[in-house]
């Protein structure tokens, strides 16, 4: 969008002339002869920046610059004074205008400062509204006080006004996605779309048609056209989730809408230019995938510029009453009892466990503690029941009346699910991949990825 551009000059000539050098140059004026009626249509629409100048009939431009800083403060002031008036620029400058020029003025100078004034306006504009972000509370909380989660929030913190790609690695449950939506809260592209990709979840065959779109006939069944959800999220922010299961074939299209921030519909024969800020995320070692020829290390290197690594709840122990307190109070209602807490007791099986599931594994353990409990502290005994009972999967022979009280968020559950539903194989198959794979109807290649997402040993089962 043009900048808005408010000329203040009782000069007609003079203000036409100036108008129409500025949309020339690409910027959307308005022409006014007094500041009288400057101040009135700055109160009632929004400028970018007033350009105005110091003598004018009725109410000079001075005493007009700071009605208008008054009524918008978000607006840069430029002042012009026509004759040799250089204290008067000065008072203008002590009221808050941006700069001044004395007439007469090169067309080429003045574009320079209003070009860097707008700079600065868009600048100040972010930094509010990170601020305001940030005194709101807006976006999730991240929970979290051990060194380690410090660490997250300062790197959160940092790169989330940057318009540059991010890699969030964690392993499964450890909160990548509450630091891929804080990201996107405290970004400057807080307000437009954010589109997130789950790359394990579509089929190989059709994922790059989901992500970059397809052209009217592009193959078989294309048969309209259909934009990808990098189009989706123009001029937003894109989530890569599970970044590690994208396919070969497709990481050189994925490196060019990086690096080059264009992609390509199948089928399509031109580029399209997108503006978009990337989150990738994974629980994959993508180093070790590089150096097993699995991931590309050119497109490793691009994604990981700004690198936040989400450590284990187990190596950050110390944050377990704050987690604990935090999703007591979001469960109390739910389960309508009023949690008041962890009984010591409980709280040491919490300390003594080690968490292969992270956080999410013990916001659904304290559900379902929070479920059988009977008061408003949950006890050692729950919580051991809890820790002993994971979400069995339901054979799909049950009729609905079967199916476990459903509580908790559904991909929670599903998770859970998942991880018995493979045990379940392992131990069917006696630890074999390959059969397992055939058994639950996925390739190798992925049960391989789910194995090391709910950090299975399949050695285990191999007895
Ligand atoms: N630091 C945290 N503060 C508050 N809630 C958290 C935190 N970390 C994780 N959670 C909660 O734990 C659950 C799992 O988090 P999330 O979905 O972000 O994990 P993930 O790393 O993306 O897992 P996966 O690899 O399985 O996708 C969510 O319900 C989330 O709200
Ligand atoms: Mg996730």
């Amino acid at each position: 969008m043009p900048a808005r551009i408010l000329v203040i000059d009782d000069d007609a000539a003079f203000r036409d002339m100036l108008c129409e050098a500025l949309v020339s140059r690409d910027f959307d004026p308005v022409g006014v002869g007094s500041a009288e009626e400057g101040v009135a249509r700055a109160k009632a629409e929004a400028f970018d920046l007033v350009l105005t100048d110091v003598r004018l009939p009725g109410m000079d431009g001075i005493e007009g610059l700071s009605r208008i800083k008054e009524a918008a403060p978000e607006s840069e002031v430029i002042v012009m004074t026509g004759y040799s008036a250089r204290e008067k620029a000065l008072d203008a400058v002590r009221l808050g205008a941006y700069d001044f020029f004395a007439k007469p003025f090169s067309l080429a100078e003045m574009e320079v400062v209003l070009r860097r004034a707008l700079e600065r306006r868009a600048l100040l504009a972010e930094l509010r509204q990170l601020k305001s972000a940030m005194a709101a509370g807006r976006g999730p909380v991240i929970v979290g006080q051990s060194p380690p989660m410090r660490a997250v929030v300062d790197m959160v913190r940092r790169v989330a006004p940057l318009d540059s790609t991010v890699l969030i690695t964690g392993e499964s449950g450890s909160g990548k996605e509450v630091v891929a939506d804080a990201i996107q809260a405290l970004s400057k592209r807080a307000e437009t779309p954010f589109v997130k990709v789950n790359c394990a979840a579509i089929p190989e065959n059709l994922l790059e048609s989901e992500l970059f779109g397809h052209e009217k006939g592009a193959f078989t069944g294309a048969v309209a056209l259909k934009k990808g959800k990098f189009e989706l999220a123009n001029r937003g922010t894109i989530m890569l989730d599970e970044i590690g299961d994208m396919p070969l074939f497709l990481q050189p299209k994925l490196l060019r809408a990086v690096e080059q921030k264009q992609i390509e519909r199948v089928g399509g024969a031109k580029p399209i230019d997108i503006d978009i800020r990337i989150i990738a995320a994974t629980n994959q070692d993508l180093q070790s995938l590089v150096a097993q020829k699995l991931f590309r290390a050119d497109l490793y290197y691009r994604l990981s510029v700004a690198a936040v690594p989400l450590p284990p709840l187990r190596e950050r122990k110390e944050d377990l009453p704050l987690l604990v307190g935090h999703f007591l109070e979001r469960i109390g209602p739910r389960v309508g009892v009023n949690l008041r807490g962890v009984s010591r007791e409980g709280m040491q099986l919490l300390f003594d466990y080690d968490w292969p599931g992270n956080v999410r594994q013990l916001a659904n353990l304290l559900e379902r503690a929070a479920i059988m409990s009977a008061g408003e502290v949950l006890t050692a005994a729950e919580i051991g029941r809890a820790l002993d009972s994971p979400a069995r999967p339901v054979p799909a022979e049950a009729g609905p009346d079967a199916l476990p009280e459903a509580a908790g968020n559904l991909r929670d559950t599903l998770q859970d699910m998942e991880r018995n539903m493979i045990l379940t194989a392992l131990k069917k198959t006696r630890g074999s991949q390959k059969d397992a794979a055939r058994s639950l109807g996925v390739s190798p290649k992925n049960l391989w990825n789910k194995i090391q997402k709910h950090r299975i040993d399949p050695a285990e089962y191999s007895a």
